[in-house]
């Protein structure tokens, strides 16, 4: 990743009427094969490219204000995948996590991983942890990667806590609310997404965040990842402000 100037990450001003950004953004980095089929090229080229894009994003919702940024870059499904393009993935995951991630230190990025990390390799995990203590005094951007992540296991996971709990005795069944089990998930200590990105056309959530989404805006382009940029982070930001967001309540 090229080092990024710090007036280019500096926040863009606001003027007093615009809405403000969204707090937490959410990506579903989709269509990388489609990318690359389209260029006659093998799937791991979509994916590179879409290392590429991933690293425009970062900087872009640094530049707009964005405070939490989550992204899909590994769900538990993804393990169904030829083990060929699987294993291009985690090296993927490798090289990022030995070669980028002193740069987003410095950038004041705050590094966070959901999902089954025990599905990874001994070395994988070893690196995700030392990513995430060496970065845990930044604040400019959470970034959170889902790897191995889907959304049914880690609300699976959420209910055999509280469920252990109660077997326990340490925990009354009729206690048990939606902040309660929200503090069980992978994301206890994260906010609900407040706008859904997903690129390459396909309009659904793939099992991604589906609690925490809840009350997300979504907003479906029909751009394939590797060739997400600036603009098009831009122009979901801008659909975004255009949306009202009333949470159930009725408008005055
Ligand atoms: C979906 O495209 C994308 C993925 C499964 C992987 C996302 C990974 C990256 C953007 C690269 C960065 C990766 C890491 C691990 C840091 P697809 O392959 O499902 O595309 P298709 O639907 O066109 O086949």
């Amino acid at each position: 990743m090229s080092a990024v100037p710090q007036e280019l990450l500096d926040d863009v001003p606001r003027k007093a009427d615009e809405a403000p950004p969204p707090r937490h953004v959410a990506v579903i980095m989709d269509g990388n094969g489609r990318w690359a089929a389209s260029r006659f090229l093998p799937r791991v080229a979509g994916h590179r490219e879409g290392a590429r894009a991933l690293r425009r994003t970062i900087d872009a919702a640094m530049r707009n204000g964005v405070e939490w940024l989550t992204i899909y870059a590994f769900s538990s499904e993804n393990w169904r995948r030829p083990a060929g393009e699987v294993m291009d993935l985690t090296g993927l995951l490798r090289h990022y996590l030995k070669n980028e991630i002193a740069e987003l230190r410095t950038n004041g990025v705050r590094l966070r991983f959901i999902g089954d990390r025990d599905r990874f390799d001994a070395d994988i995990r070893d690196d995700l942890v030392v990513a995430e203590q060496t970065t845990a005094m930044n604040s400019r951007l959470n970034l959170t990667v889902a790897l191995s992540y889907g959304a049914r296991d880690e609300i699976a996971a959420a209910a055999r806590t509280l469920a252990e709990r109660v077997r326990a005795g340490t925990l009354d069944p009729a206690s048990i609310d939606e902040a309660m089990l929200a503090s069980a998930l992978w994301t206890r200590d994260i906010p609900d997404p407040d706008l859904v990105i997903r690129t390459s056309g396909e309009q659904r959530l793939s099992n991604f965040l589906l609690w925490q989404a809840a009350y997300a805006e979504l907003v479906f382009l029909d751009v394939l990842w590797p060739d997400f940029g600036p603009s098009h982070f831009a122009a979901a930001l801008a659909e975004y402000a255009r949306r009202e967001r009333r949470f159930g309540a009725r408008p005055d």
